[in-house]
């Protein structure tokens, strides 16, 4: 990363920072924690600084925040299936006119014709037979060469991803933060065959380095 994207980078967690500094203490520890653990900021950089980009599993709307902070020209909808996300979303960032947020299931409703798409942490929740068919519903609503950033965890190294299904036992499982009944992760070298198959050229971006979990993001650009 060059210095003008290290501080444009700082410059966005300072706006968050200050953005949250209105909120409840819980909602603060949640954006904290988040930061600490995932690297959701430099995934900001990848995104067109222009045009409309679709929040696939947006939750409470931290990345689509993000976006927007990173370039106020972007257009952001936020889609999520869990009804309290999407209100908590619209209560936190709402009021903010280029960001919108509704409640969506992603494998079931249409998506509208967009400039690119984030899907953030949402794959492994939702079953394998369901991945394809997102891909390709994320292909059609695109046009060439449009961006599709997939973040996901990778099943490599070994001790991240054990460590991570432990972790998300205690969020999906226990304490009921996220919705979801089991988890539905897939190796790299799958993952990359089926997007592949949707029609996407990709290049795998390893983040997991200094993390204790195995971050990994699929930069995919609609084929032509
Ligand atoms: C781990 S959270 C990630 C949230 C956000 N992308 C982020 O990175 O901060 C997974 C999100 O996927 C959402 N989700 C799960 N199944 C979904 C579906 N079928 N349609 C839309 N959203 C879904 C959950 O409600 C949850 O908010």
């Amino acid at each position: 990363m060059n210095q003008i994207d290290s501080d444009r980078l700082k410059k966005i967690e300072k706006d968050i920072r200050d953005f949250y500094r209105q909120q409840s203490w819980l909602v603060r520890l949640y954006q904290k924690i988040k930061f600490k653990i995932c690297p959701l900021l430099p995934l900001e950089s990848y995104f067109p600084p222009e045009g409309t980009i679709l929040d696939l599993g947006c939750g409470q709307g931290l990345f689509s925040l993000i976006l927007y902070l990173g370039s106020p020209k972007r257009k952001i909808i936020g889609v999520d299936l869990d009804e309290k996300k999407i209100e908590k979303a619209k209560e936190l960032v709402g009021s903010i006119q280029n960001l919108s947020f509704t409640r969506q299931d992603i494998i079931q409703d249409d998506y509208p014709a967009v400039d690119a798409v984030a899907l953030i942490d949402v794959l492994y929740l939702l079953p394998y037979e369901t991945h394809l068919h997102i891909f390709k519903k994320v292909n059609d609503c695109l046009p060439p060469h449009g961006l599709f950033l997939l973040k996901e965890m990778d099943t490599r190294p070994r001790w991240k991803y054990l460590w991570n299904i432990l972790q998300e036992t205690l969020a999906v499982k226990i304490i009921g933060f996220t919705l979801g009944s089991r988890f539905y992760f897939r190796s790299q070298k799958d993952m990359l065959l089926l997007l592949n198959q949707a029609g996407f050229q990709t290049k795998v971006i390893n983040l997991h380095q200094g993390y204790w979990y195995p971050h990994i993001a699929y930069l995919c650009h609609k084929k032509t």
